[in-house]
């Protein structure tokens, strides 16, 4: 309750709560307007409406600031307690300027209790058409490194992308596209957990590991993201314009098998 207080400071707080009113009121039919209907619960120890993506929200967590912001556009996506859950947040997302072209937001696919999490770039043409990751020509050798590789079947494994709507032109996402939608890929693989995350391509790569170094640099060695295993490689769509480097994704591939059979022993 606001402190009762005199004449003119007296009104100056009515008019700062009205304008506070009228905000959350405009904030709230912007929610609806994106298809998001329910609202989080607000927890002890709420205090943020740091931008999501701020520096402030990413120093205090690896979210990227959806913890604790009950008046942003993630909150009910931090709130999800499954993938199911997840995606009902996101809804027909407009949170970035992908929304107009795309045709099916691709969000991810395969056992939300997978023990390997494969992470792209975005969808592409074939993915944007039937709303699944990987499944152009690049998808079908993504398939085979898992099925024929690595002997599992596409449903044992999670795969994902960073964005999930098509660029157009299959042009590169950029950055004002990228921070609106890794939170969601963020969100995915704290509920999946996954012993392993195979980071595909130089994008992928970089992004989650928020750095500027050549893929040629980083692929082939583990790294840590959040706690999990990460091992980048390269992208399959690479692999089919230079096959003679499939040897070295083969390499990096064999690591990962290693680190699961170690993993679960
Ligand atoms: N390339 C990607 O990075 N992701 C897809 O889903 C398809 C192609």
């Amino acid at each position: 309750m606001l402190p009762v207080k005199q004449g003119v400071t007296q009104t100056g707080e009515r008019e700062e709560m009205s304008k506070l009113v009228s905000t959350l009121r405009r904030h709230l039919q912007w929610k609806a307007r994106a298809g998001i209907r329910v609202l989080p619960k607000g927890r002890p120890g709420d205090v943020g409406l740091a931008e999501v993506g701020s520096k402030e929200a990413l120093s205090s967590n690896w979210m990227g600031g959806l913890e604790g912001n009950l008046f942003s556009d993630y909150a009910t996506a931090y709130e999800a307690k499954s993938l199911e859950e997840l995606r009902a947040a996101i809804g027909d997302c407009r949170r970035c300027k992908l929304w107009p072209g795309r045709t099916h937001l691709v969000f991810g696919v395969g056992n939300p209790q997978a023990q390997v999490m494969f992470v792209g770039e975005g969808p592409g043409r074939d993915e944007d058409l039937q709303g699944e990751p990987f499944v152009g020509r690049a998808g079908q050798l993504l398939t085979d490194i898992i099925t024929k590789g690595m002997g599992f079947r596409r449903e044992d494994v999670y795969i994902a992308n960073v964005i999930k709507c098509r660029p157009p032109e299959n042009r590169n996402p950029e950055p004002d596209e990228v921070e609106s939608c890794e939170p969601f890929l963020k969100k995915q693989i704290d509920l999946i957990r996954p012993k392993v995350i195979v980071a595909l391509g130089k994008f992928a790569v970089q992004t989650l590991l928020e750095s500027k170094q050549p893929i040629t640099r980083l692929r082939g060695i583990w790294h840590d993201y959040h706690g999990i295993k990460l091992m980048p490689t390269f992208h399959p769509a690479y692999l089919l314009r230079n096959p003679g480097d499939k040897k070295l994704v083969w390499e990096d591939i064999k690591k990962v098998l290693q680190e699961l059979k170690v993993a679960s022993a």
